[in-house]
């Protein structure tokens, strides 16, 4: 049985959508099986949050993408078989002992070639992109990483995405911590600030869904 993930949704409703829309995939069963008993098995983001980000990766015709923060590799494995056969993911972790089992995982599905795992921290990674002429270049990209680092992969990402590029931003409701004023720890200030930031920011189109923990879906807008 898949793992509920929502924080917002009655957990019986999101048991029906799960049994009634999700296009499962033997590869990505195992691996949320696998996940399910590992101890930070939590932070998987949800199967059909992942189905969603196959679609928005779907509508937009992406080619080139962006991952910052893999774990087990749910995510990438989801985008990286909804590219098409010359698609690619640049995966940004920290952890080796994680993305192993997210290599395993890959090399299973067939996508292993699409995706390049760097082993550093993102914003590092997302640097050298810029530097080596990759701003403009990337379609489509998934925050779900360290959260006090959110606005510096946000910034980043825009300068690395097209126009009409998409990023999708996870956890941004924080468990709804974000709406309770009396709750001010780094990563929900972090978080509470970049929404915000996010909300008036005239570079972009967004909009916020309470999907699984939060999901914030941003546009970069053409310049006029
Ligand atoms: C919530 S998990 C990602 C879940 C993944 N998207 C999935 O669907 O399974 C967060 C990941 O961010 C990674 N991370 C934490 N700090 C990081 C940093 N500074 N740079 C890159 N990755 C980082 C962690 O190692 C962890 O694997």
């Amino acid at each position: 049985m898949t793992t509920t993930r929502s924080f917002f949704l009655p957990e019986h409703i999101e048991r029906y959508i799960l049994d009634t829309t999700l296009r499962d995939n033997p590869v990505m069963r195992d691996l949320r099986e696998e996940t399910a008993r590992h101890p930070r098995a939590g932070m998987q983001t949800g199967a059909d949050q992942v189905q969603f980000l196959q679609l928005l990766v779907r509508l937009i015709g992406a080619r080139r993408c962006i991952e910052v923060g893999v774990f087990t590799g749910y995510s990438a494995l989801g985008v990286a078989l909804a590219l098409p056969d010359d698609g690619t993911i640049v995966a940004c972790d920290v952890s080796e002992e994680y993305t192993s089992i997210a290599r395993r995982y890959w090399e299973r599905a067939g996508v292993a070639e699409k995706i390049d795992l760097y082993l550093a921290p993102a914003t590092d990674t997302l640097d050298r992109l810029i530097h080596s002429g990759g701003a403009g270049w990337y379609d489509f990209a998934y925050i779900d990483a360290d959260k006090s680092n959110y606005d510096a992969y946000y910034e980043r990402l825009l300068v690395l995405l097209r126009h009409n590029g998409i990023i999708a931003i996870d956890n941004v409701l924080w468990s709804g911590d974000v709406a309770d004023p009396s709750v001010d720890d780094p990563d929900t200030s972090a978080l509470r600030a970049l929404n915000a930031k996010i909300g008036r920011d005239e570079r972009v189109d967004a909009s916020l869904l309470s999907v699984g923990d939060g999901l914030m879906i941003v546009r970069k807008r053409e310049v006029r």
